[in-house]
């Protein structure tokens, strides 16, 4: 795809897709890739709307030049400096001589800092307007979400929101851009995947940043990754809300960690108690599996969560202790929780788990399942209480 116009004539689409990086910040993976966005205004005045990741720019001076035409571009709009849209911002710089840099006060110190561009800087403050001619363009502070600079651009002539990260999914554009293009249930996954692991942590920041944009009539969200959402851009607003507000559906994650499968006979029972006491969404995962970007997403998804640990040099499971680490950095909310494990010869799993539930403040739904040895009917009695009183609380 060379490009594609969001708007006839005026605003065009000019991503790409990147199929080869295996993971998003050399954490995230990328098993369907990722798109990175940006736009390109032609008006009285021509604008960019950020920039590519460098590795996968490809020929996107070339595409610039051909839409200009033989006009010059006069700037580059600084949504958010992460490198994913920064990283052509000195090649356009260099190439279109006199082109000015828009962003703010936070975005110049890492141009700068990463750039070393200190001149043709046009500093925006919160609600800063830019007259294209016939676009208007209006400027929106939106502090982290998800770095201390990010900001929106709002087109007011088409009422189009150039929301940077936020509003993005993983996963490439496989030939549909926009959401009347494509099934969009991938990228509802997609979408909550990108926000819980990059953008949840700062969940009361989307919150601010919503109220602010209240009341703006938006007919298109175009965000820096994944499609661009002009047929119903309210759907993923109000997901952004819910997730932001920490709202999840009926349903519980179990997650465990077994060395030699006690503790996910456990797992097993509790799901199978789950079901007969009538909760239908039960996602089992086993944390050695399964990679922590997905665990987190299905997190966010639901409102019950189980985590189980055998013992492991009396501490809880490694990777169990890292998911909880990573649970704690993101400050999760409004989750009912249940805890259970195994042990073989000395405890732990359980007793650090229990630290956790303390620490981080979510509701404990029964007392933590503990099994010495191998399971069996007799000893399953309180991870039958455990998941019965699991489905009562998330039903209410
Ligand atoms: Fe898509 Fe925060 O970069």
């Amino acid at each position: 795809m060379h490009y594609t116009e969001l708007v006839k004539g005026k605003v065009h689409w000019i991503g790409v897709n990147d199929r080869r990086k295996r993971l998003f910040e050399n954490m995230w993976p990328l098993e369907k890739g990722v798109s990175y966005n940006s736009y390109l205004i032609l008006d009285e005045k021509t604008a960019l709307v950020d920039t590519l990741e460098d590795r996968a720019a490809g020929n996107y001076i070339e595409r610039i030049e051909k839409l200009l035409n033989g006009r010059t571009l006069d700037y580059i709009i600084i949504n958010h400096m992460e490198p994913d849209h920064s990283g052509e911002i000195k090649d356009i710089y260099n190439h279109f001589k006199g082109v000015k840099l828009i962003g703010n006060q936070k975005t110049f110190k890492i141009v700068e800092a990463y750039w070393g561009i200190t001149e043709n800087l046009l500093q925006v403050d919160d609600c800063a307007s830019l007259d294209l001619g016939y676009h208007k363009l209006k400027f929106y502070m939106t502090p982290w979400v998800h770095w201390p600079e990010t900001m929106m651009t709002y087109d007011e002539t088409d009422q189009i929101l150039f929301s940077g990260d936020a509003f993005g999914s993983f996963g490439t554009l496989d030939g549909g851009i926009f959401d009347d293009e494509i099934n969009d249930s991938f990228f509802e996954e997609e979408m909550r995947r990108y926000y819980s692991n990059i953008v949840g942590k700062y969940s009361n920041m989307v919150q601010k940043a919503l109220a602010k944009l209240q009341g703006i009539p938006v007919k298109a969200v175009a965000p820096t990754h994944g499609p661009v959402w002009r047929s119903n851009p309210a759907k993923v607003i109000g997901l952004y809300d819910r997730w932001s507000r920490y709202e999840a559906e009926e349903g519980v994650v179990i997650i465990f960690a077994s060395m030699y499968g006690n503790t996910e006979m456990m797992a097993d029972y509790i799901g199978r108690k789950l079901s007969e006491n009538g909760v239908k969404n039960i996602r089992i995962h086993d944390i050695s599996r399964t990679h922590i970007s997905h665990l987190i997403n299905e997190i966010w998804k639901y409102n019950g969560l189980i985590l189980g640990s055998c013992a492991y040099n009396s501490e809880m499971f490694p990777l169990m202790e890292n998911l909880t680490r990573e649970l704690q950095h993101m400050n999760i909310r409004n989750k009912y929780l249940g805890l259970f494990g195994s042990y073989s010869w000395n405890g732990g799993g359980v007793k650090n788990l229990m630290k956790f539930a303390e620490e981080i403040k979510l509701e404990l739904v029964a007392d933590p399942a503990e099994i010495y040895g191998k399971p069996s009917d007799e000893k399953y009695q309180q991870c039958e209480v455990l998941a019965k009183s699991m489905a009562e609380k998330i039903k209410k």
